[in-house]
Formats: C-alpha cells, sequence, structure tokens
C-alpha cells in the first residue's frame, strides 16, 4: 500500500487533462442545440451566468478537497469527516460514473461510426436530405451489432489510456488531443464563417433574444453547467487528488472554466455557420450533429475533409471526458480497495461496458425496456444522471464545505499554492450557498414536475 500517489507531470498537462474532461459531447452536441432552441445568445448569458456564480466554487471546491486529502471521492469524504455518512456522497459518484459512462460510451461509439463513415465519402448520398439523414441515423442507432461495435471499441480506447497511468495515459492523451481539437475547431469556425450567410451565426449566437428565453431555458441551463464541467460526481475530486501542493487552484480553475466555455462557443460557431449557409433549421435539436450536419457539408467544397475532421474532434472531445468518468471508478478501487491500476480498469470498464449494452440495444425493438418513467434505458440513465445524480452530488458537495469540512478549512488549502490570500470567507459562503440553493431548487422543480405533470417554473 506504500505506492505513492500518481501525480500530474505538468501543470499544463493537468489543465488540459482537466479540461478535457470538461470538454466533451456536452459542449459540441449538447451546447449548440440547446442554444439554438432556446434564444441563442440569450441562452448564452444565462449558461454563462450559471457556470461562473455556481460552477466556479464547485470546481475549486472539487479540486481543493482531492488535493488536500490526496485521495478520490469516497476516501476524500472519509478523510475529512470519518465514521459520518458523507462517505456516501463519495458512493453517489462512483454510481454516477457507472451510470453516465454506459450511454456517453454508447454515444462515443456513434461518433466514430459517422467520422468513418465522412472518411469514407458516404455523406455525399445525404447532401442536401435531412430526411434521408435522419432515416439512416435512426436505422443505425435502433440496430444491434453496428452500434455496439463501435460502442466497445470506444470503450476500449477509453479502457486503454486509463490502464497507462494518470501521466501516461489520461496527461499525455490529453496533451496530444485538447491542442488538436483546439486548433481544428478554429479551422472548422473560420471556414464556417467565411461561407455565404456564415456570418448570421455571430449574430445568431451572440445577439440576445430575450423574447425567445422561457423559464425551462433558465432550469436548462444550470443543469447543463453541472454536467459540461463535469461537476458533482467526483471527477474533479479525482484528478486534484493527482496535483502536487504547490499549484493554484484558482488560476486552474479559471483556465478550466474559460477553454470549456470558449470551445462550446467556437463549436456553436463552427456549427451554426455551416447550418445558416446552408439554410439548415438551427433549433432542429438533439439532431443537429447526426441529422442536420452530415446533410449540409457535402454541400460545401472539401465537405468530405471538414465532416470527418469535425467528428474526430468529436470523439476526441468525448473520449477525453470518458477517461475522467471511468477514471472515479478506477480510482476509488485502487484507493480504497488496494487494486491494481489495470485490474481495476479493466473489470470496471467491462461491466460499464456490458451496462451501456443494454441502453444500445433500449433504443432498438430488440430489447424495449420502457418501464423507466416511460423512457428507453439510454434516456432514463441521461435523465437520472443530469437531472438528479450530478445536481445532487454538486449540492451535497457545497454544503460539505459549508457545514463540515468548514470556509476557513477550505480556503487554508485553496491558499495554498497561491500568492494572495485574500479570497473573502463571506463571499465563498454566499456562492456555496446560492449554489446549493439553486440545484435544491431545480430538483424539486424537476421532482414536482414528475409527479404533478407541471414544473414550479418551466
Ligand atoms: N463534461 C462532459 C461533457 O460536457 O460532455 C460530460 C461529463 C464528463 C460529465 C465527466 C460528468 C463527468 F464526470
Amino acid at each position: 500500500m506504500s505506492i505513492p500517489r500518481e501525480k500530474w507531470g505538468t501543470k499544463l498537462g493537468f489543465i488540459l487533462a482537466a479540461s478535457g474532461s470538461a470538454v466533451g459531447i456536452g459542449n459540441i452536441w449538447k451546447y449548440p442545440h440547446m442554444a439554438g432552441q432556446n434564444g441563442g445568445a440569450a441562452f448564452t448569458l444565462i449558461y454563462l451566468i450559471c457556470i461562473f456564480v455556481v460552477g466556479l466554487s464547485i470546481v475549486i471546491g472539487e479540486f481543493a478537497l482531492g488535493r488536500k486529502t490526496q485521495l478520490s471521492p469516497v476516501g476524500a469524504y472519509l478523510t475529512i469527516a470519518p465514521k459520518s455518512l458523507w462517505k456516501w456522497v463519495g458512493f453517489l459518484g462512483v454510481a454516477s460514473a457507472y451510470v453516465i459512462l454506459s450511454f456517453y460510451g454508447v454515444v462515443g461509439g456513434w461518433i466514430m461510426n459517422y467520422a468513418f463513415l465522412s472518411m469514407k465519402g458516404d455523406f455525399e448520398l445525404l447532401s442536401g436530405n435531412p430526411e434521408a439523414s435522419s432515416q439512416l441515423f435512426n436505422a443505425f442507432i435502433t440496430s444491434t451489432w453496428s452500434p455496439l461495435f463501435w460502442q466497445l471499441l470506444f470503450m476500449f480506447i477509453c479502457i486503454y489510456v486509463i490502464v497507462n497511468g494518470v501521466k501516461g495515459g489520461i496527461e499525455k492523451w490529453s496533451k496530444i488531443m485538447m491542442p488538436t481539437i483546439i486548433i481544428i475547431l478554429i479551422v472548422l469556425a473560420v471556414r464556417g464563417l467565411s461561407l455565404p450567410n456564415g456570418l448570421s451565426a455571430l449574430t445568431f449566437l451572440f445577439k440576445p433574444k430575450f423574447a425567445d428565453l422561457s423559464a425551462s431555458a433558465i432550469v436548462l441551463a444550470l443543469g447543463h453547467s453541472f454536467f459540461t464541467l463535469s461537476l458533482g460526481m467526483g471527477t474533479m475530486i479525482t484528478y486534484g487528488s493527482y496535483l502536487k501542493k504547490n499549484e493554484n487552484l484558482l488560476s486552474s480553475a479559471l483556465w478550466v472554466i474559460g477553454l470549456d466555455t470558449l470551445i462550446a462557443l467556437i463549436a456553436g460557431v463552427a456549427i451554426f455557420s455551416t447550418v445558416f449557409a446552408l439554410g439548415a433549421d438551427p433549433a432542429e435539436g438533439a439532431g443537429l450533429i447526426f441529422v442536420v450536419l452530415p446533410s449540409v457539408f457535402p454541400e460545401i467544397p472539401g465537405g468530405q475533409i471538414w465532416g470527418t475532421l469535425f467528428f474526430l474532434i468529436l470523439f476526441m472531445a468525448a473520449l477525453t471526458s470518458a477517461i475522467s468518468i471511468l477514471e472515479v471508478v478506477t480510482a476509488y478501487f485502487i484507493d480504497q480497495k488496494g487494486w491494481s491500476r489495470s485490474r481495476a480498469t479493466i473489470v470496471f470498464g467491462g461491466t460499464i461496458t456490458i451496462v451501456g449494452v443494454f441502453c444500445s440495444l433500449s433504443l432498438g425493438d430488440n430489447l424495449n425496456i420502457t418501464w423507466f418513467l416511460g423512457m428507453s434505458f439510454f434516456d432514463f440513465m441521461d435523465y437520472l444522471s443530469s437531472k438528479y445524480m450530478l445536481p445532487i452530488g454538486g449540492m451535497l458537495m457545497a454544503i460539505f464545505i459549508l457545514k463540515t469540512w468548514s470556509v476557513e478549512e477550505f480556503l487554508r488549502e485553496v491558499y495554498v499554492g497561491m500568492d494572495s490570500k485574500k479570497i473573502s470567507s463571506q463571499l465563498v459562503t454566499i456562492l456555496l450557498s446560492i449554489g446549493a440553493l439553486v440545484i435544491a431548487f431545480i430538483i424539486l422543480n424537476e421532482i414536482v414536475e414528475k409527479l404533478f405533470g407541471s414544473p414550479i417554473i418551466g
């Protein structure tokens, strides 16, 4: 048990790994279609407020708890509050990892298949024909073997990266993939803006239309700020536990949040400029990526290359997030059960993949599991994690700092590695309290909607 804890090689490596966790399907798929359907810039504004008011303090909270204890969530809570119930918040994180990665791995597989289809030139057949594109997508995700093949491949790559360790696997690959994502995304955005009418994307994304902003969009933006920053399940606690004591947690958190937001916005520009140039519907919703884009890429010169590059970076973004989710489970078995890294990763990566197989099959007719609140098992896992598990985990984390760890002790840890030690503890208390209350309200709103058919707001 005396093996020294693995550590990030450099601060840059840590920032790229943590922002790799944050930047994922949520930024490139979920954010653009949510903004597209909810008033463009008005949604973005609310999203930014949520990220900076609620998200920032919880990101720093997770980093600090991990670095202080040098342990993943269960051990971290146990160290600060032994013999208390707080360890269950850690277990909730491990359970959330299971739930999220099961469907995330399936979507990761879809993305790989789409990169492959684009590379082969198969989008040509869909040119200017979103109906054909929609049929292809539906036929693919409801089929049995093809999505499973791609999901297994995606999960295999994910397991491979983690088996190679914190520095030699997660950090090494994040350092390659994150800069690649940023560069290609900028190229795609510039390319999109240079298309005729492409500039309308900027007006759409950055000029607020408050009339289109409903109360439910505000709730959506709050929920999404958790998902996009990978908060509420201990990912950032786990990544923080591999930090050396001399890193500045505040600046690291600002980098991670800044990169996450910037990448979501650039993805929005890249996608909407293409959509507007080709006269497609920006409010298409979840089908924006898998239905609209494959039908518009072939219409632009060099579309085969642009389409392939787009799905390639989406794959990288999904992979860097998926590895951070699996690392939460792996780290628990290493820290608390003394397992080796490869054994923990292979056993639990394998079992999560099996749950994912059921997610994938639930979309077809073979396994019609609709008894989970009337939705498919796939949708249920997404719903359960983003509407309940992550917000509850984040809220309890905020309460843990306020009530058990104490804001003073928390700030003492934050100050390690910082030159200025002037963060107001009142401000931290206010931000964490607002965070916890707002999240409690969202969860209540959701429960009221499920029980009585209409939410308190929304
Ligand atoms: N932040 C990721 C995204 O935006 O796609 C999703 C995610 C990763 C959620 C890791 C939670 C997590 F622990």
